[in-house]
Protein backbone atom coordinates (compact mmCIF):
# COMPACT_ATOMS: atom_id res chain seq x y z
CA UNK A 1 0.00 0.00 0.00
CA UNK A 2 1.42 3.70 -0.91
CA UNK A 3 1.05 6.47 1.41
CA UNK A 4 -2.08 8.28 -0.43
CA UNK A 5 -5.85 6.33 -0.58
CA UNK A 6 -8.29 8.12 -2.16
CA UNK A 7 -11.99 7.29 -0.87
CA UNK A 8 -15.03 9.54 -2.50
CA UNK A 9 -18.89 9.16 -3.67
CA UNK A 10 -19.49 7.37 -7.20
CA UNK A 11 -22.68 8.82 -7.46
CA UNK A 12 -24.76 11.96 -6.14
CA UNK A 13 -23.41 11.40 -2.62
CA UNK A 14 -25.05 9.65 0.08
CA UNK A 15 -23.79 6.35 -0.87
CA UNK A 16 -22.99 5.47 2.84
CA UNK A 17 -19.41 6.97 2.64
CA UNK A 18 -19.12 6.99 6.63
CA UNK A 19 -19.24 3.92 6.95
CA UNK A 20 -16.68 2.46 4.95
CA UNK A 21 -14.18 5.30 6.02
CA UNK A 22 -14.88 4.77 9.41
CA UNK A 23 -13.80 1.11 9.17
CA UNK A 24 -10.70 1.76 6.80
CA UNK A 25 -9.71 4.54 9.41
CA UNK A 26 -8.63 1.84 11.15
CA UNK A 27 -5.65 1.17 8.37
CA UNK A 28 -4.65 4.66 8.31
CA UNK A 29 -2.93 7.23 10.55
CA UNK A 30 -4.45 10.26 9.04
CA UNK A 31 -7.97 10.63 7.48
CA UNK A 32 -7.86 14.44 5.46
CA UNK A 33 -11.41 15.81 4.18
CA UNK A 34 -10.60 17.28 1.05
CA UNK A 35 -13.55 19.35 -0.29
CA UNK A 36 -17.22 20.44 1.02
CA UNK A 37 -18.23 21.51 4.09
CA UNK A 38 -21.17 20.66 6.16
CA UNK A 39 -23.70 20.13 3.47
CA UNK A 40 -22.32 16.46 4.27
CA UNK A 41 -23.47 14.14 6.58
CA UNK A 42 -21.26 10.64 7.16
CA UNK A 43 -23.09 8.33 9.51
CA UNK A 44 -20.87 6.56 11.82
CA UNK A 45 -21.84 4.41 14.89
CA UNK A 46 -19.78 4.30 18.22
CA UNK A 47 -20.96 1.19 20.56
CA UNK A 48 -24.23 1.12 18.39
CA UNK A 49 -24.37 4.79 19.26
CA UNK A 50 -25.30 6.84 16.44
CA UNK A 51 -22.69 9.88 15.32
CA UNK A 52 -23.49 12.37 11.89
CA UNK A 53 -19.61 13.79 11.10
CA UNK A 54 -20.53 16.45 8.65
CA UNK A 55 -17.12 18.25 8.77
CA UNK A 56 -15.19 16.02 10.81
CA UNK A 57 -13.18 13.73 8.61
CA UNK A 58 -14.64 9.53 9.39
CA UNK A 59 -11.67 8.81 11.11
CA UNK A 60 -13.18 10.65 14.16
CA UNK A 61 -13.70 7.51 16.03
CA UNK A 62 -10.04 6.09 15.78
CA UNK A 63 -8.40 7.78 18.27
CA UNK A 64 -4.59 7.62 16.96
CA UNK A 65 -5.86 8.98 13.48
CA UNK A 66 -4.84 12.86 12.80
CA UNK A 67 -7.88 14.71 11.38
CA UNK A 68 -7.42 17.06 9.22
CA UNK A 69 -9.90 19.85 7.00
CA UNK A 70 -7.20 20.86 4.25
CA UNK A 71 -7.13 23.75 2.16
CA UNK A 72 -10.11 22.94 -0.91
CA UNK A 73 -13.06 22.41 2.38
CA UNK A 74 -15.33 25.43 3.54
CA UNK A 75 -15.55 25.99 7.17
CA UNK A 76 -18.52 26.23 9.88
CA UNK A 77 -16.94 27.46 12.57
CA UNK A 78 -19.60 27.28 15.40
CA UNK A 79 -20.51 23.92 14.06
CA UNK A 80 -17.34 22.00 13.66
CA UNK A 81 -17.25 23.58 18.01
CA UNK A 82 -20.48 21.45 17.64
CA UNK A 83 -19.67 18.50 16.43
CA UNK A 84 -16.41 18.13 18.19
CA UNK A 85 -19.05 18.59 21.40
CA UNK A 86 -21.05 15.61 20.15
CA UNK A 87 -18.34 13.35 19.30
CA UNK A 88 -16.24 14.06 22.54
CA UNK A 89 -19.51 13.22 24.74
CA UNK A 90 -18.96 9.56 23.37
CA UNK A 91 -15.87 9.86 25.43
CA UNK A 92 -13.62 9.94 22.11
CA UNK A 93 -11.05 12.94 22.43
CA UNK A 94 -11.02 14.90 18.71
CA UNK A 95 -9.34 18.48 19.86
CA UNK A 96 -5.66 16.84 20.32
CA UNK A 97 -5.72 15.19 17.13
CA UNK A 98 -7.13 18.25 14.87
CA UNK A 99 -5.56 20.34 12.07
CA UNK A 100 -7.49 22.81 10.25
CA UNK A 101 -6.05 24.40 6.76
CA UNK A 102 -5.09 28.44 7.36
CA UNK A 103 -6.24 28.02 3.59
CA UNK A 104 -9.66 26.52 4.15
CA UNK A 105 -12.24 28.97 3.66
CA UNK A 106 -14.88 30.27 6.69
CA UNK A 107 -18.47 29.55 6.00
CA UNK A 108 -19.78 33.03 7.95
CA UNK A 109 -22.84 34.23 8.90
CA UNK A 110 -23.23 36.10 5.51
CA UNK A 111 -23.08 32.57 3.42
CA UNK A 112 -26.27 30.88 4.24
CA UNK A 113 -27.92 33.88 4.36
CA UNK A 114 -27.11 34.25 0.65
CA UNK A 115 -27.66 30.92 -0.16
CA UNK A 116 -31.01 31.05 1.48
CA UNK A 117 -31.88 34.35 -0.25
CA UNK A 118 -30.55 32.74 -3.93
CA UNK A 119 -32.65 29.73 -3.65
CA UNK A 120 -35.83 31.41 -2.15
CA UNK A 121 -35.75 33.51 -5.53
CA UNK A 122 -34.39 30.98 -8.09
CA UNK A 123 -37.06 30.27 -10.69
CA UNK A 124 -35.33 26.84 -11.00
CA UNK A 125 -33.68 26.59 -7.27
CA UNK A 126 -30.56 24.39 -6.97
CA UNK A 127 -32.20 22.39 -4.72
CA UNK A 128 -29.25 23.42 -2.48
CA UNK A 129 -28.29 22.50 1.27
CA UNK A 130 -28.76 26.26 2.27
CA UNK A 131 -25.33 25.77 4.28
CA UNK A 132 -23.71 28.88 2.48
CA UNK A 133 -21.77 26.66 -0.03
CA UNK A 134 -21.49 27.82 -3.08
CA UNK A 135 -21.23 31.66 -1.63
CA UNK A 136 -18.25 30.82 0.41
CA UNK A 137 -16.57 28.89 -2.67
CA UNK A 138 -17.78 31.80 -4.89
CA UNK A 139 -16.25 34.82 -2.40
CA UNK A 140 -12.50 32.41 -2.54
CA UNK A 141 -12.62 33.06 -6.01
CA UNK A 142 -13.60 36.25 -5.73
CA UNK A 143 -10.64 36.80 -3.44
CA UNK A 144 -12.97 38.53 -1.04
CA UNK A 145 -13.57 35.14 1.15
CA UNK A 146 -11.95 34.65 4.78
CA UNK A 147 -9.59 32.11 4.93
CA UNK A 148 -8.83 30.06 8.43
CA UNK A 149 -5.66 32.05 9.19
CA UNK A 150 -7.51 35.38 8.60
CA UNK A 151 -10.42 34.22 10.48
CA UNK A 152 -8.26 33.82 13.46
CA UNK A 153 -6.17 36.72 13.65
CA UNK A 154 -8.58 39.63 15.32
CA UNK A 155 -6.96 42.56 13.32
CA UNK A 156 -7.37 40.41 10.03
CA UNK A 157 -11.02 39.79 10.86
CA UNK A 158 -11.67 43.39 11.58
CA UNK A 159 -9.91 44.31 7.98
CA UNK A 160 -12.11 41.59 6.46
CA UNK A 161 -15.40 43.16 7.64
CA UNK A 162 -14.51 46.61 6.83
CA UNK A 163 -13.59 45.29 3.19
CA UNK A 164 -16.67 43.45 2.60
CA UNK A 165 -18.65 46.37 4.26
CA UNK A 166 -17.05 48.59 1.32
CA UNK A 167 -17.47 46.03 -1.51
CA UNK A 168 -20.15 44.19 -0.97
CA UNK A 169 -23.83 45.56 -1.17
CA UNK A 170 -26.47 44.32 1.75
CA UNK A 171 -23.17 43.10 3.90
CA UNK A 172 -23.06 46.14 5.90
CA UNK A 173 -26.84 46.29 6.94
CA UNK A 174 -26.80 42.04 7.20
CA UNK A 175 -23.62 42.38 9.63
CA UNK A 176 -25.30 45.33 12.04
CA UNK A 177 -28.61 43.63 11.92
CA UNK A 178 -27.08 40.00 13.37
CA UNK A 179 -24.75 41.37 16.21
CA UNK A 180 -25.35 37.93 18.32
CA UNK A 181 -24.54 35.92 15.66
CA UNK A 182 -21.17 37.23 14.00
CA UNK A 183 -19.99 37.50 18.18
CA UNK A 184 -20.84 33.85 18.72
CA UNK A 185 -19.24 33.37 14.86
CA UNK A 186 -16.00 35.09 15.97
CA UNK A 187 -15.94 33.92 19.70
CA UNK A 188 -15.56 30.27 18.03
CA UNK A 189 -12.24 31.75 16.50
CA UNK A 190 -10.43 31.76 19.87
CA UNK A 191 -11.50 28.40 20.58
CA UNK A 192 -10.31 26.92 16.90
CA UNK A 193 -6.96 28.82 16.48
CA UNK A 194 -4.65 26.39 18.45
CA UNK A 195 -5.58 23.72 15.69
CA UNK A 196 -5.41 25.96 12.56
CA UNK A 197 -1.80 25.53 10.90
CA UNK A 198 -0.26 24.73 7.46
CA UNK A 199 -2.34 21.39 7.69
CA UNK A 200 -1.34 20.59 3.83
CA UNK A 201 2.73 20.78 4.62
CA UNK A 202 2.04 18.49 7.96
CA UNK A 203 0.09 16.07 6.14
CA UNK A 204 2.81 15.34 3.27
CA UNK A 205 5.91 15.66 5.75
CA UNK A 206 3.95 12.85 7.75
CA UNK A 207 3.15 11.10 4.77
CA UNK A 208 7.18 10.96 3.87
CA UNK A 209 7.78 9.45 7.23
CA UNK A 210 6.25 6.59 6.43
CA UNK A 211 2.43 7.68 8.15
CA UNK A 212 -0.39 6.08 5.82
CA UNK A 213 -3.58 9.14 4.71
CA UNK A 214 -6.83 8.70 3.60
CA UNK A 215 -7.71 11.29 1.88
CA UNK A 216 -11.89 11.49 2.18
CA UNK A 217 -14.11 13.02 -0.43
CA UNK A 218 -17.43 14.28 0.29
CA UNK A 219 -20.82 14.68 -1.30
CA UNK A 220 -20.38 12.64 -5.29
CA UNK A 221 -18.64 12.39 -8.51
CA UNK A 222 -21.87 13.11 -10.54
CA UNK A 223 -22.15 16.28 -8.22
CA UNK A 224 -19.22 17.73 -9.53
CA UNK A 225 -18.73 21.79 -10.13
CA UNK A 226 -17.13 20.80 -13.46
CA UNK A 227 -17.79 17.22 -14.56
CA UNK A 228 -21.24 16.77 -13.20
CA UNK A 229 -24.80 18.38 -14.77
CA UNK A 230 -24.52 21.82 -14.09
CA UNK A 231 -26.09 24.11 -12.51
CA UNK A 232 -27.58 21.05 -10.47
CA UNK A 233 -24.16 20.33 -8.27
CA UNK A 234 -22.33 21.94 -5.40
CA UNK A 235 -19.42 24.01 -5.52
CA UNK A 236 -16.40 22.15 -5.28
CA UNK A 237 -13.81 18.87 -6.62
CA UNK A 238 -15.87 16.34 -5.82
CA UNK A 239 -13.66 13.42 -8.08
CA UNK A 240 -10.37 11.66 -7.24
CA UNK A 241 -8.33 14.17 -8.64
CA UNK A 242 -9.34 17.05 -6.26
CA UNK A 243 -7.80 15.64 -3.57
CA UNK A 244 -4.16 16.13 -4.98
CA UNK A 245 -5.24 19.87 -5.75
CA UNK A 246 -6.48 20.37 -2.01
CA UNK A 247 -3.60 18.68 -0.28
CA UNK A 248 -0.97 19.76 -2.79
CA UNK A 249 0.38 17.10 -3.55
CA UNK A 250 1.93 15.25 -7.18
CA UNK A 251 -0.87 13.37 -8.09
CA UNK A 252 1.40 10.38 -9.01
CA UNK A 253 1.68 9.80 -5.51
CA UNK A 254 -2.01 8.81 -5.14
CA UNK A 255 -1.92 5.22 -4.87
CA UNK A 256 -5.31 3.91 -4.56
CA UNK A 257 -8.57 5.70 -5.99
CA UNK A 258 -11.71 3.79 -4.32
CA UNK A 259 -15.19 4.67 -4.84
CA UNK A 260 -18.80 4.25 -2.90
CA UNK A 261 -21.73 3.56 -4.75
CA UNK A 262 -25.00 1.93 -4.31
CA UNK A 263 -26.92 -0.93 -5.73
CA UNK A 264 -29.88 1.51 -6.74
CA UNK A 265 -29.62 5.39 -7.04
CA UNK A 266 -30.82 8.16 -5.17
CA UNK A 267 -30.38 12.12 -5.36
CA UNK A 268 -31.33 14.83 -3.47
CA UNK A 269 -31.91 18.46 -4.74
CA UNK A 270 -32.88 19.35 -8.23
CA UNK A 271 -30.87 18.14 -11.69
CA UNK A 272 -31.82 15.71 -13.99
CA UNK A 273 -31.82 12.17 -12.74
CA UNK A 274 -32.58 9.41 -15.53
CA UNK A 275 -33.25 6.50 -14.06
CA UNK A 276 -35.24 7.86 -11.38
CA UNK A 277 -38.56 6.25 -10.13
CA UNK A 278 -41.69 8.68 -9.21
CA UNK A 279 -44.01 5.82 -8.95
CA UNK A 280 -44.37 3.30 -6.40
CA UNK A 281 -41.35 1.03 -6.74
CA UNK A 282 -39.35 4.40 -5.64
CA UNK A 283 -41.57 4.71 -2.58
CA UNK A 284 -40.63 1.17 -1.89
CA UNK A 285 -36.72 2.07 -2.25
CA UNK A 286 -37.25 5.34 -0.13
CA UNK A 287 -39.00 3.64 2.44
CA UNK A 288 -36.72 0.68 2.45
CA UNK A 289 -33.64 2.14 2.01
CA UNK A 290 -34.87 4.82 4.59
CA UNK A 291 -33.54 7.41 2.27
CA UNK A 292 -34.19 10.23 3.87
CA UNK A 293 -30.45 12.79 3.88
CA UNK A 294 -28.55 12.82 6.89
CA UNK A 295 -28.10 16.72 6.94
CA UNK A 296 -31.48 17.98 5.63
CA UNK A 297 -33.89 15.52 6.11
CA UNK A 298 -34.97 15.91 3.01
CA UNK A 299 -36.48 12.45 1.14
CA UNK A 300 -33.88 11.29 -1.34
CA UNK A 301 -35.27 11.08 -5.10
CA UNK A 302 -34.48 6.98 -5.71
CA UNK A 303 -33.73 5.11 -9.10
CA UNK A 304 -32.00 1.91 -10.65
CA UNK A 305 -28.57 1.51 -10.92
CA UNK A 306 -26.88 3.82 -13.59
CA UNK A 307 -24.20 1.78 -15.82
CA UNK A 308 -23.62 5.19 -17.94
CA UNK A 309 -23.19 7.13 -14.94
CA UNK A 310 -20.85 4.71 -13.40
CA UNK A 311 -18.86 4.34 -16.69
CA UNK A 312 -18.39 7.94 -16.57
CA UNK A 313 -17.35 7.76 -12.97
CA UNK A 314 -14.72 5.50 -13.41
CA UNK A 315 -13.50 7.14 -16.32
CA UNK A 316 -12.74 10.32 -14.54
CA UNK A 317 -11.83 8.93 -11.32
CA UNK A 318 -9.90 5.98 -12.42
CA UNK A 319 -10.99 3.68 -9.67
CA UNK A 320 -8.70 0.68 -8.36
CA UNK A 321 -12.64 -0.88 -6.71
CA UNK A 322 -16.29 0.26 -5.62
CA UNK A 323 -17.67 -0.82 -2.54
CA UNK A 324 -21.11 -1.09 -3.66
CA UNK A 325 -23.67 -0.67 -0.35
CA UNK A 326 -27.32 -1.36 0.34
CA UNK A 327 -27.53 -4.47 -1.63
CA UNK A 328 -29.68 -5.84 1.12
CA UNK A 329 -32.36 -3.06 -0.04
CA UNK A 330 -32.80 -4.96 -3.30
CA UNK A 331 -34.21 -8.33 -1.72
CA UNK A 332 -37.94 -8.70 -2.33
CA UNK A 333 -38.23 -7.80 -6.15
CA UNK A 334 -38.80 -10.05 -8.73
CA UNK A 335 -36.80 -7.93 -11.17
CA UNK A 336 -34.00 -5.55 -10.79
CA UNK A 337 -32.76 -3.32 -13.48
CA UNK A 338 -29.41 -1.56 -14.57
CA UNK A 339 -29.65 1.19 -17.39
CA UNK A 340 -27.15 0.21 -19.66
CA UNK A 341 -27.45 3.62 -22.43
CA UNK A 342 -30.03 6.06 -22.47
CA UNK A 343 -32.25 7.05 -26.13
CA UNK A 344 -32.22 10.75 -26.64
CA UNK A 345 -35.32 12.23 -29.27
CA UNK A 346 -32.37 13.15 -31.51
CA UNK A 347 -29.54 11.93 -30.93
CA UNK A 348 -30.04 8.64 -30.95
CA UNK A 349 -28.99 5.93 -28.42
CA UNK A 350 -25.63 7.48 -26.00
CA UNK A 351 -23.10 5.27 -24.29
CA UNK A 352 -22.02 8.59 -22.82
CA UNK A 353 -23.27 10.15 -20.25
CA UNK A 354 -24.18 13.42 -21.21
CA UNK A 355 -23.34 16.08 -18.33
CA UNK A 356 -24.75 18.36 -19.83
CA UNK A 357 -28.81 18.84 -18.27
CA UNK A 358 -30.95 20.23 -21.05
CA UNK A 359 -29.56 16.54 -23.07
CA UNK A 360 -29.68 14.29 -19.25
CA UNK A 361 -33.30 15.71 -18.94
CA UNK A 362 -34.54 14.56 -22.61
CA UNK A 363 -32.76 10.82 -22.32
CA UNK A 364 -34.80 7.69 -21.88
CA UNK A 365 -32.76 5.11 -20.01
CA UNK A 366 -32.54 2.06 -21.95
CA UNK A 367 -32.43 -1.34 -19.28
CA UNK A 368 -30.91 -4.88 -19.37
CA UNK A 369 -33.65 -6.55 -16.56
CA UNK A 370 -32.06 -9.63 -14.05
CA UNK A 371 -34.24 -11.88 -12.04
CA UNK A 372 -34.28 -10.50 -8.35
CA UNK A 373 -34.40 -12.70 -5.22
CA UNK A 374 -36.70 -13.01 -2.49
CA UNK A 375 -34.37 -13.76 0.39
CA UNK A 376 -32.69 -11.64 3.11
CA UNK A 377 -28.58 -11.21 2.41
CA UNK A 378 -27.59 -9.55 5.88
CA UNK A 379 -26.00 -13.01 7.27
CA UNK A 380 -23.98 -13.51 3.83
CA UNK A 381 -20.74 -12.97 3.95
CA UNK A 382 -19.28 -14.93 0.83
CA UNK A 383 -20.35 -13.96 -2.83
CA UNK A 384 -21.17 -17.57 -3.06
CA UNK A 385 -23.62 -16.96 -0.35
CA UNK A 386 -25.37 -14.61 -1.80
CA UNK A 387 -28.64 -16.05 -3.94
CA UNK A 388 -27.82 -16.62 -7.45
CA UNK A 389 -29.98 -13.75 -8.63
CA UNK A 390 -27.58 -11.53 -6.23
CA UNK A 391 -24.67 -12.53 -7.65
CA UNK A 392 -25.43 -12.40 -11.38
CA UNK A 393 -27.13 -8.74 -10.43
CA UNK A 394 -23.38 -7.72 -9.24
CA UNK A 395 -21.32 -9.77 -11.91
CA UNK A 396 -24.12 -7.35 -14.21
CA UNK A 397 -22.70 -3.97 -12.55
CA UNK A 398 -19.11 -4.95 -13.31
CA UNK A 399 -19.74 -6.27 -16.76
CA UNK A 400 -22.01 -3.36 -17.80
CA UNK A 401 -20.03 -0.14 -15.93
CA UNK A 402 -16.27 -1.42 -16.57
CA UNK A 403 -15.70 -1.18 -12.98
CA UNK A 404 -14.41 -3.59 -10.24
CA UNK A 405 -16.06 -4.72 -7.28
CA UNK A 406 -14.05 -4.74 -4.35
CA UNK A 407 -16.88 -5.18 -1.49
CA UNK A 408 -20.61 -4.94 -0.69
CA UNK A 409 -22.80 -3.71 1.94
CA UNK A 410 -25.58 -6.06 2.54
CA UNK A 411 -26.88 -4.56 6.16
CA UNK A 412 -26.29 -1.35 7.92
CA UNK A 413 -24.14 -2.61 10.28
CA UNK A 414 -20.09 -2.71 10.24
CA UNK A 415 -20.06 -6.53 10.32
CA UNK A 416 -22.54 -6.54 7.15
CA UNK A 417 -20.42 -6.60 4.58
CA UNK A 418 -18.85 -9.42 1.90
CA UNK A 419 -14.86 -8.44 0.72
CA UNK A 420 -15.12 -9.65 -2.83
CA UNK A 421 -11.36 -9.07 -3.75
CA UNK A 422 -8.31 -7.64 -2.44
CA UNK A 423 -9.84 -3.95 -0.83
CA UNK A 424 -7.61 -1.17 0.26
P1 LIG B 1 -24.88 22.55 -1.83
O1 LIG B 1 -23.69 21.65 -1.79
O2 LIG B 1 -25.52 22.74 -0.49
O3 LIG B 1 -24.60 23.84 -2.53
O4 LIG B 1 -26.00 21.80 -2.72
C1 LIG B 1 -25.83 21.60 -4.12
C2 LIG B 1 -26.38 20.24 -4.54
O5 LIG B 1 -25.59 19.21 -3.95
C3 LIG B 1 -27.82 19.98 -4.08
O6 LIG B 1 -28.45 19.17 -5.05
C4 LIG B 1 -27.63 19.19 -2.80
O7 LIG B 1 -28.74 18.38 -2.49
C5 LIG B 1 -26.42 18.34 -3.18
N1 LIG B 1 -25.64 17.93 -2.00
C6 LIG B 1 -24.82 18.67 -1.25
N2 LIG B 1 -24.25 17.95 -0.29
C7 LIG B 1 -24.70 16.69 -0.44
C8 LIG B 1 -24.42 15.45 0.23
O8 LIG B 1 -23.63 15.37 1.17
N3 LIG B 1 -25.09 14.37 -0.24
C9 LIG B 1 -25.93 14.42 -1.31
N4 LIG B 1 -26.20 15.54 -1.97
C10 LIG B 1 -25.58 16.67 -1.55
Amino acid sequence: MGNYTVLIGAQWGDEGKGKWADTLAAQFDWVARYQGGNNAGHTLYYHGKKVVAHQIPSGALHPTCTLALLSGVVLNPVQLLAEIAEIEALGVSVRPRLLLSDKAAVITPWHPYLDQLSESKAETPIGTTRKGIGPTYADQSLRIGLRMGAYIDPQAQQAWVRKMCQQVEGFEAFYRSHEAEWATFFAAAKELAPWVGPAEALCREAARAGKQVLLEGAQGTLLDLAHGSYPFVTSSCTVAAGAAVSLGLDPRKISKIYGIGKAYLTRVGSGPFPTELEDAQGEWLRAKGQEFGATTGRPRRCGWFDAVAMRYAQEINGFDGIYLNKLDILSGLDEVKIAIAYSHPTLGRLENYPADPTILEAVTPIYESYPGWKEAIETCRSFEALPLAAQGFLRAIERTSGVRLAAIGVGPQPEHRIYLSEAV
